[in-house]
């Protein structure tokens, strides 16, 4: 029998009359090619910066903006729309909008079903520097966040009028990140997750190293995950430019040596340990701190076997739950197997070299001690958040 599909989330999306309230155009389209069920609501003022069918176009639904709109049959949109959604997000929210939350004012459709609701509400706001920081309407956010009203950002740095300071609305992949986070199901609330990531780099003189093409995007896409699944998350990075998702503690690192005495000084405050970095096999025994001059000769270097790191970890006396992962180019699960028994691991990620690196999407196999588990291939993002539901399975029933 086929599994029946979850229904998709439905999002409410109010738009109030700021010039961000372009930026809103955008979000709906990333909800919407997300698989989001979006139904938007606009104040008057909003409909002087964009028009209705904008949205009505990218959301695929009729817009709704006016608290007497006979479209809806019993004349009870501001019931109606909230009816059935699983959050309402205001982006932007201007001041007088966040006002008038804070007061409990109804008196027109997006202010009426903020009131009339039953599920969380999230504000984006976006304003002027000045506006911001003007008390009242300071005192209005935290009213609102007494009430229990999510309110993200705002952003600092440059605004519409010209103006530098905090007012600018986050943008909207910020806001769509924060609500995917908001929708996951909170596994790992309350545990602390240390993660390495990337490559390292080991010197070979001032300018040159030894290196691998490791992205870093898996161990970052693990962070997010395991960040989204409630836990405090840090991930201990080698070399690579991917940005930290908000959120995450991050600690850069350059060499394998510098990645173990990070790790080292975090393990006894973590519960879990996910190993993604692809850590140097050698490193240089004598570094030369000046460049090295190019001459005629044949160049030797001398090359000594770096920690393992992982295997230092869960070979503590008291390990924290150990995740492993294993890229091969042949013989993967019998190769990724042996090192899971060798390094005593719960858990280890089996992925194929050639699909793996640098890839935004990936094929992968859980290794555990039930067996062997192949994971569609997906984006990245979701790989890790399977990863980390089936760790966050395994760590609670190695706790019990
Ligand atoms: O043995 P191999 O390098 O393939 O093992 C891969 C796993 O071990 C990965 O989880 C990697 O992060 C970890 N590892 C480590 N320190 C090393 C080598 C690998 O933590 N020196």
């Amino acid at each position: 029998m086929r599994e029946a599909q979850p229904r998709p989330k439905r999002i409410l999306l109010g738009v109030t009359g700021g010039v961000a309230a372009y930026k809103a155009a955008e979000l709906t389209r990333l909800f919407v090619k997300a698989g989001y069920d979006v139904q938007v609501a606009m104040s008057e003022a909003a409909t002087r910066f964009v028009t209705p069918a904008t949205f009505q176009a990218l959301s695929g639904r009729a817009v709704f903006t006016d608290l007497w709109d006979n479209r809806i049959d019993n004349h009870m949109a501001h019931i109606d729309l909230p009816r059935g959604a699983d959050l309402i997000l205001v982006a932007p929210a201007t001041a007088d909008f966040m006002f008038k939350i804070a007061h409990g004012a109804a008196d027109d459709l997006l202010s009426t079903l903020c009131s009339a609701r039953d599920c969380p509400l999230l504000v984006a706001p976006a304003m002027n520097r000045q506006m911001w920081e003007n008390p009242p309407n300071l005192r209005n956010v935290a009213q609102l966040e007494q009430d229990g009203v999510i309110v993200l950002g705002p952003d600092q740095g440059e605004q519409a009028c010209g103006e530098t300071g905090f007012g600018r609305m986050l943008e909207p992949e910020a806001l769509f990140e924060y609500v995917e986070a908001f929708f996951q199901p909170k596994y790992l609330q309350g545990s602390r997750v240390l993660i390495t990531a990337g490559p390292t780099f080991e010197r070979i003189d001032a300018v040159r190293g030894i290196t691998n093409s490791s992205s870093g995007k898996m161990g970052f896409a693990i962070a997010r995950a395991a960040l989204e699944a409630g836990a405090e998350v840090t991930v201990i990075a080698g070399p690579t430019a991917l940005a930290t998702p908000a959120g995450v503690k991050r600690i850069d690192v350059e060499s394998s040596k510098d990645m173990l005495a990070a790790v080292n000084a975090e393990v006894a405050k973590i519960d879990i340990f996910v190993s993604v970095a692809a850590v140097a096999d050698y490193y240089v025994l004598n570094p030369s701190a000046q460049k090295i001059k190019k001459d005629a000769h044949i160049l030797t270097l001398e090359l000594a076997p770096n920690p393992d790191i992982l295997a230092n970890v869960a070979g503590l006396a008291a390990p924290p739950f150990c995740v492993g992962f294993a890229a091969e180019s042949e013989n993967l699960l019998e190769y990724a197997e042996q090192k899971r028994r060798r390094k005593k691991l719960p858990l280890l990620v089996a992925n194929q070299v050639q699909s793996a690196i640098g890839a935004d999407d990936n094929e992968v196999w859980l290794l555990d001690d039930q067996g062997q588990h192949k994971l569609p291939r997906a984006p990245k993002q979701e790989i890790a958040r399977t990863i980390v539901r089936h760790a966050a399975k395994l760590y609670r029933e190695y706790q019990s």
